[in-house]
């Protein structure tokens, strides 16, 4: 019996890459995706791989109980890997709710139904190993030094990350309770193919195409740690396969930036590959800076010396390798933008940018 992933929100950003990665490097495994399809989940995102005789696709909600318990038993799953989360940190300042239900009750939800396949298959370590994909966001703030460690302790600051640590102690007191073979990544912030235009980095990129304003949040000093979403496939699957059992794992690119520079170089580079704005104005002119993120975490930084010294995975892009791959994309793939930005999610998206607008100074 070839050996069967689990993987929750799969037609999401990460998941959809981390499908692409598996069917790809593990021909011989089967990947079974459940995704609710939420405004972030998009079946377009593996449209191409709809028929791989490896693949099937569950449309479902991880919060129904039934349904999750019997994926386990129809499709004999050794391994989940669990992204189905919501997953903007703007969205839970203005409605918590849907993170608190997806990302705590679902989370619970699946670590049982594990936990009874788990049972039922005389507690083997292949059958339901569950590997819970997290952020660094669970560790808080930093100042302009220092790292997150896998020993940092949780300090969560927003309904996201309070949601998303929530999960991870869930998972963790499964194996410290029940043994479940369970496994944890914290990973720093992603970008990459088929990312969601409400993060950074598409939403810059796809508003610096049309002459829109590229808002920065408070003064644009905010750091992150960015990390080419291949890169992070990749690292899960090394945990996956050669992760202590019970243990946690962080992974990062060393490659902290702050907001500001990341949207510069992203109008720089867009002024080089396309037409220019309307009276050669450089793309730069679009930056408006707006009201703060409430709470807005001032640094994120991962030190990742655990995985490349116990599992010797280490980030093969370089930041100018991925961007590059990244806008190359996005410019080729201009339907599939119009086409998440079609719908219920424009609104919100209105909403909250025409209300950002405002702020202009
Ligand atoms: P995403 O928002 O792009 O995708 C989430 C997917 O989950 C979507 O396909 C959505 O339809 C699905 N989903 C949501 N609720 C569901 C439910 N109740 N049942 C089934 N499916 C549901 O998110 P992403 O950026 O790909 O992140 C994936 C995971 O990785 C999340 O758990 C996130 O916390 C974690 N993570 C993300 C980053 C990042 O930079 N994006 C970094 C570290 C960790
Ligand atoms: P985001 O992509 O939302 O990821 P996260 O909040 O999980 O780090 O934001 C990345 C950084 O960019 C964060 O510091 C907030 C900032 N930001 C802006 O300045 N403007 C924007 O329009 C967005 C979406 C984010």
């Amino acid at each position: 019996m070839s050996y069967t992933v689990l993987v929750t929100g799969g037609c999401g950003f990460i998941g959809a890459n981390f499908v692409r990665y598996l069917l790809t490097e593990r021909p011989d495994w089967r990947v079974v995706n459940i995704d609710k399809l939420t405004y972030a989940g998009n079946q377009a995102n593996l449209a191409d791989l709809a028929d791989h005789p490896a693949y099937s696709f569950v449309h479902g909600d991880i919060c129904d109980e039934a349904l999750v318990n019997n994926l386990f038993s129809r499709h004999n799953v050794h391994a989940v890997v669990h992204f189905a989360a919501e997953s903007h940190v703007d969205r839970s300042i203005t409605g918590p709710d849907a993170f608190i239900r997806t990302n705590i009750n679902g989370t619970f939800i699946l670590l049982e139904a594990a936990r009874n396949y788990w049972l039922g298959q005389q507690r083997q370590t292949d059958a339901s190993r569950f590997l819970h994909v997290s952020t660094d966001e669970v560790f808080g703030s930093l100042g302009p030094t220092g790292y997150f460690t896998e020993e940092t302790p949780y300090d969560p600051r927003s309904p996201y990350s309070a949601s998303k640590a929530s999960s991870d102690h869930l998972v963790r007191a499964y194996f410290h309770t029940y043994g479940l073979p369970v496994l944890l990544t914290n990973c720093s912030n992603n970008y990459g193919p088929y990312q969601f235009p409400e993060k950074l980095i598409p939403l810059v990129l796809n508003n610096a195409q049309e002459g829109k304003t590229l808002p920065i949040y408070g003064d644009g000093q905010n750091v992150r740690d960015w990390l080419y979403v291949v890169d992070h496939c990749e690292a899960i699957v090394r945990v996956l396969e050669q992760g202590v059992l019970g243990g946690s794992y962080n992974i990062g690119g060393h490659n902290e930036k702050t907001n500001l520079d990341i949207v510069e170089l992203l109008c720089d580079l867009l002024d080089k590959k396309i037409a220019p704005l309307p009276g050669n104005a450089p793309r730069r002119s679009l930056i408006t800076f707006v009201r703060d993120r409430p709470g807005h975490d001032r640094r994120y930084a991962i030190d990742a010396s655990k995985i490349e010294r116990e599992l010797g995975w280490r980030p093969k892009y370089t930041f100018e390798q991925g961007i590059e791959e990244t806008i190359d994309w996005y410019l080729a793939n201009r339907s599939w933008m119009a086409g998440v930005l079609n719908g219920s999610y424009q609104k919100y998206y209105e909403s909250m940018y025409g209300a950002r607008t405002e702020d202009k100074e």
